[in-house]
C-alpha cells in the first residue's frame, strides 16, 4: 500500500495548475519576455508581484525561494557587519531545518519562544553577550514547525529590541500568504529584508522567489543577484505578473486559504486539533522513544512523517514533531491518514501552540 504523506509542506489546490497554464498561454500570445536586465526583474513584473504579495517596498525577483532566503542572509550579514561589526546570525529555537543548515557556516544563537513567538528577555540576554548577533532570522507569519503568527505586543516588543540594537532581520515569509496579518517590516522596514516564497501561494512550476527590502539597499540587491546569477525567470515572471493583474492569483490564495481551513477542520474533528491558518501543526509525541525510532514506528504504520530533530537548532531530540496537512492531495486520504495517526498515538495528541506549552 503506497504510504500516506504526512512530511510534504507545499500546500497544493486543484485550481493551481489551470491557473498558470491560462497565464502562460497568455504571455506566449505576446512577445517572448527575454531580458535579463535589470536583474532583479522587469519593473512592471515586480510592482504587481508586490502589490500581490502586501510587500509595501522594494521586491526583487529571484531564481526560487532558497536562492532569495539565502540573499538575503548575506545582504543583512554585510550590512549588520559593516555597522555593527556583529555578523554573527540568531534563529529561533525551532526553525525550519533548510535555514539551520544555510546558517550552518555563521557564529549561531537561539532565542528561546513561547506560545507568542522568540521572548524579548531572551533576545535582550543574547544581546548582553560578547559575541552577540546582528542578524535576526525570524518567522513571524505561520512559523515553520510551529505554526503560530506572533502576537501583536510580541512583535512590536521585538522591534523595539531590533531597533535599540541596529540588528538587522531577515524575515521568512513563505507562509505569509496563509495569514493576511503584518509581519516585522512595516515596523522596521529599513533593517528587514523578507523571503517570500512564490512556490507555496502559486506553484513549484514557476521556479521563482521574491525578496522585499528597504530602498537603501537598492543597488547592493541588484549586484548580488547579478554577480550570483540568480535573475528570475523573465516567461515565468510574467506569467505570474499576468496572475496578479487578472486577480487569478488572489483567487488562487484564497483557495489556498479555505482548503487550509478545511483540512485544520477536519484535524480539529479526528485529533482535537485546534483550528488555524497553518497547513501543518506542531504535536507532542511520546517521552523516551528517539526522533529516528519515532519516524521509524510510523513509516511502518504506512505514514510519512519528517524527522522531528531537524526542526530544534542543535538538531536535539525534542518531544514535538510536525504534521503536515497538506502532503495528500486528496482529502479523503488524509482523513484516512489521520485516523490511522490518532489510533495509533494512544490519545496521547492533544496539539499545542508554544513549543513545550502555551495557549492553543
Ligand atoms: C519556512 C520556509 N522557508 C523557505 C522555504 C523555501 O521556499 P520555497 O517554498 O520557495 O521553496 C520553505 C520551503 O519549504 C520553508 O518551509
Amino acid at each position: 500500500m503506497r504510504p500516506y504523506d504526512l512530511t510534504n509542506n507545499y500546500p497544493v489546490t486543484a485550481g493551481q495548475d489551470s491557473a498558470l497554464r491560462a497565464a502562460l498561454a497568455e504571455v506566449c500570445r505576446g512577445a517572448m519576455p527575454g531580458s535579463l536586465w535589470p536583474a532583479a526583474g522587469d519593473a512592471a513584473h515586480r510592482r504587481a508581484i508586490a502589490g500581490l504579495l502586501g510587500e509595501e517596498r522594494e521586491l526583487a525577483l529571484v531564481s526560487d525561494g532558497m536562492a532569495g532566503m539565502g540573499l538575503a542572509l548575506s545582504l543583512a550579514q554585510a550590512a549588520a557587519q559593516t555597522q555593527t561589526g556583529r555578523a554573527g546570525v540568531a534563529l529561533e529555537e525551532f526553525s525550519f531545518p533548510l535555514a539551520r543548515r544555510v546558517l550552518a557556516l555563521a557564529p549561531l544563537h537561539a532565542l528561546a519562544m513561547d506560545g507568542e513567538g522568540p521572548l524579548p528577555a531572551a533576545l535582550e540576554a543574547l544581546m548582553r553577550q560578547p559575541d552577540a548577533p546582528g542578524v535576526l532570522y525570524l518567522m513571524p507569519r505561520i512559523h515553520n514547525p510551529l505554526g503560530f503568527s506572533y502576537s501583536p505586543a510580541r512583535r512590536a516588543a521585538l522591534a523595539e529590541i531590533i531597533r535599540h540594537h541596529d540588528l538587522w532581520v531577515v524575515e521568512d515569509a513563505a507562509y505569509a500568504f496563509l495569514d493576511s496579518g503584518p509581519g516585522l517590516a512595516p515596523l522596521l522596514p529599513e533593517r528587514v529584508l523578507v523571503a517570500w516564497s512564490l512556490a507555496k501561494p502559486f506553484s513549484l512550476a514557476l521556479q521563482l522567489g521574491a525578496l522585499g527590502y528597504p530602498a537603501a539597499l537598492a543597488e547592493a540587491v541588484e549586484e548580488a543577484i547579478l554577480l550570483r546569477g540568480l535573475t528570475g525567470n523573465p516567461v515565468m515572471a510574467a506569467a505570474l505578473a499576468h496572475m496578479a493583474e487578472s486577480g487569478a492569483a488572489a483567487a488562487l490564495i484564497a483557495e489556498k486559504r479555505a482548503e487550509g481551513l478545511a483540512r485544520r477542520a477536519l484535524a480539529a474533528d479526528i485529533l482535537g486539533a485546534p483550528e488555524g491558518p497553518a497547513w501543518h501543526l506542531w504535536l507532542p509525541r511520546p517521552a523516551g522513544e528517539s526522533a529516528l525510532a519515532f519516524q521509524a514506528r510510523w513509516r511502518a504504520a504506512g505514514l510519512l512523517l519528517p524527522l522531528p530533530t531537524d526542526f530544534h537548532h542543535t538538531g536535539a531530540e525534542t518531544p514535538f514533531f510536525r504534521l503536515s496537512l497538506g502532503g495528500e492531495p486528496d482529502r479523503a486520504r488524509l482523513s484516512e491518514a489521520l485516523t490511522r495517526l490518532k489510533a495509533g498515538s494512544g490519545g496521547t495528541l492533544s496539539p499545542q501552540r508554544g513549543p513545550g506549552g502555551g495557549a492553543p
